[in-house]
């Protein structure tokens, strides 16, 4: 089975994904961390984020041991990933990869912004995360400030806006539900509870009571 999560900057995706993925006993791609993977690189070899042969360079060289680096969680990290994930073929490279990650057996959780429109078009279930920007910026500046950086709530709200409206607008790949999603509205509910919500939908289309 293959569960597609798609959503805006800061709107749970990326927890909702792992705790499904816990769930179901299946494995779990964040997808954002692989551009700002890509961005990153840039950023460390002073490459400018619009050097279409430098981001797809990195796109290429591409190396998931370096995923878990705390480097690609910041701001900067985030907003250049918004920046190089633009570029047509920066995006092209990293589907293969994201494909493949979703039909290796036993099922998969992916979450991103394109991964019910183009990366998994027939998932078994999508799902699109959405959020309050206030709620999701002062969400994302509680957890900056946990691993103990700065964040001003304000500026985080501005910067969640602007990578919604660049990924929304984008001719490529835009940011957007699926035809077929369920919207899940996370603004009043915690964890937990969002979790709940997204295995009600889950279960429901597996037992054949939604659309599948
Ligand atoms: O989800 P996250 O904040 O880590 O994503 C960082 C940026 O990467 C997004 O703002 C978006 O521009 C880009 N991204 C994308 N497609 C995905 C995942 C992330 O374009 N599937």
């Amino acid at each position: 089975m293959i569960i597609a999560i798609d959503g805006p900057a800061a709107s749970g995706k990326g927890t909702l994904g792992k705790r499904l993925a816990h769930h179901y006993g299946y494995r779990h791609l964040d997808t954002g961390v692989i551009y700002r993977a890509v961005a990153y690189e840039l950023m460390q070899s002073g490459h400018d984020l619009r050097d279409e042969a430098a981001a797809v360079q990195a796109a290429l060289e591409l190396d998931p041991e370096k995923f878990g680096n705390p480097a690609l969680k910041t701001q900067e990290a985030g907003e250049g990933a918004s920046i190089v994930s633009a570029i047509p073929r920066v995006r092209e490279v990293l589907v293969n990869f994201q494909r493949q990650f979703a039909a290796d057996p036993p099922g998969a959780v992916l979450d991103g912004r394109d991964i019910g429109t183009v990366i998994c078009p027939h998932a078994d279930v999508k799902i699109f995360v959405v959020a309050d920007p206030k709620v999701r910026a002062r969400r994302r500046t509680m957890e900056a400030r946990a691993r103990g950086e700065e964040a001003d709530e304000a500026a985080v709200l501005a910067d969640i806006i602007r990578r919604d409206e660049r990924d929304k607008n984008r001719p490529i790949a835009p940011l957007k539900p699926a035809p077929d999603a369920y919207l899940l509205d996370n603004s009043q509910l915690d964890i937990e509870g969002g979790v709940r919500a997204a295995i009600d939908i889950i279960e429901a289309v597996r037992a054949g009571r939604l659309r599948g």
